[in-house]
């Protein structure tokens, strides 16, 4: 394979610009050529594709979101969609594909591959939802990102002697509530993979005021309802006046951490190796410290992401 493609696609992840320069650079060092697809699925249908050269990528690794900048495209959910974006990449020239981002991603390659269009996924997504990794790029730069948050929003709970809800993103996972509630050092983790009771959330709270507690910190993944609500039903089960905090698309954003960097660049690299094999339709995880290579039809379709429960009983264990 000679010439191959790159592009970002659905929410923007920090360590994206990080695994685009080691496609660019490891495809150069194996003396490919590659093109940058602008706006994700979008663009490749628009034909909105340039050639990169080393210097495209250079000071980029620190950046966060996506210098080839992305897009939510469904329309390539449609097959007319998906040959208008295999046209677009003959015209260039472009036998192999790197799409970097979540789930819809995946769709989207898996449609490629399905075509016979040679395409690899790196997981991109700070909700760490997709199936087959421990870790997705952008994950560990947006748990630094809430953790700063809320140990700022300790400083103010504790002189306040309140309760705090502090709403995180992650969709229908709750890997950055766990995170962040652990790391946070939070009272309580509300997350859509465990049922809670709100008498119970109350109680806990008053139970640490009795013992003489001075906040009370509740992260709540946005998968279960939103921070406002959440608030509103507290307050039916006693006097709690809980502040709100919802963090939004901040934890988009910023430089990412050196694990995102690594963890994309390991990505990044390795997907250019199994197209240079001729390889496609897989999505590529980081199980343990070993890659691994998984089928999209698999990741797609078989597969369910959980996050790592252990964490919910840890703080539920030290953390009351
Ligand atoms: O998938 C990443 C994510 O940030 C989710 O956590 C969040 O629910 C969603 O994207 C927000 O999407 P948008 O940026 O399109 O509003």
């Amino acid at each position: 394979m000679k010439r191959i493609a790159v592009l970002t696609s659905g929410g923007d992840a920090p360590g994206m610009n990080a695994a685009v320069r080691a496609v660019v650079r490891k495809g150069l060092y194996e003396g490919m050529e590659v093109y940058g697809i602008n706006y994700g699925y979008a663009g490749l249908v628009a034909g909105d594709i340039r050639k990169l050269t080393r210097r495209d990528v250079g000071d980029k690794i620190s950046r966060g979101g996506t210098f080839l900048y992305s897009a939510r495209y469904p329309e390539f959910a449609s097959e007319e969609g998906q040959l208008k974006g295999i046209e677009q990449l003959e015209k260039f020239g472009i036998e192999g594909l790197v799409v970097i981002g979540g789930d819809g991603s995946y769709r989207g390659g898996l449609a490629l591959t399905k075509h016979g269009f040679p395409t690899i996924g790196l997981p991109g997504t700070i909700d760490n939802d997709i199936p087959g990794t421990d870790f997705c790029i952008g994950f560990d730069t947006a748990i630094n990102t809430v953790l700063d948050s809320v140990d700022k929003i300790r400083d103010t709970a504790t002189s306040h002697v309140r309760t705090f809800i502090v709403e995180v993103m992650g969709r229908n996972a709750g890997d950055i509530a766990l995170w962040t509630g652990v790391a946070g050092g939070a009272e309580q983790i509300i997350i859509p993979e465990k049922e809670f009771n709100m008498a119970e959330v109350a109680d806990t709270i008053q139970k640490g005021r009795e013992r003489g507690k001075k906040h009370s910190i509740i992260i709540l993944a946005e998968g279960v309802m939103s921070g406002n609500d959440f608030a509103k039903e507290l307050a039916e089960f006693g006097d709690h006046h809980a502040r709100v905090t919802v963090l939004g698309h901040v934890q988009r954003g910023g430089s990412p951490t050196a694990r995102d960097r690594v963890l994309a660049s390991i990505f990044g690299a390795k997907a250019v190796d199994l197209l240079k094999e001729g390889k496609g339709g897989l999505g590529l995880g980081m199980i343990g410290n070993k890659i691994a290579e998984n089928n999209f039809e698999e990741i797609l379709n078989n597969q369910k992401h959980l996050p790592d429960l252990s964490l919910y009983k840890l703080n539920q264990e030290i953390s009351y």
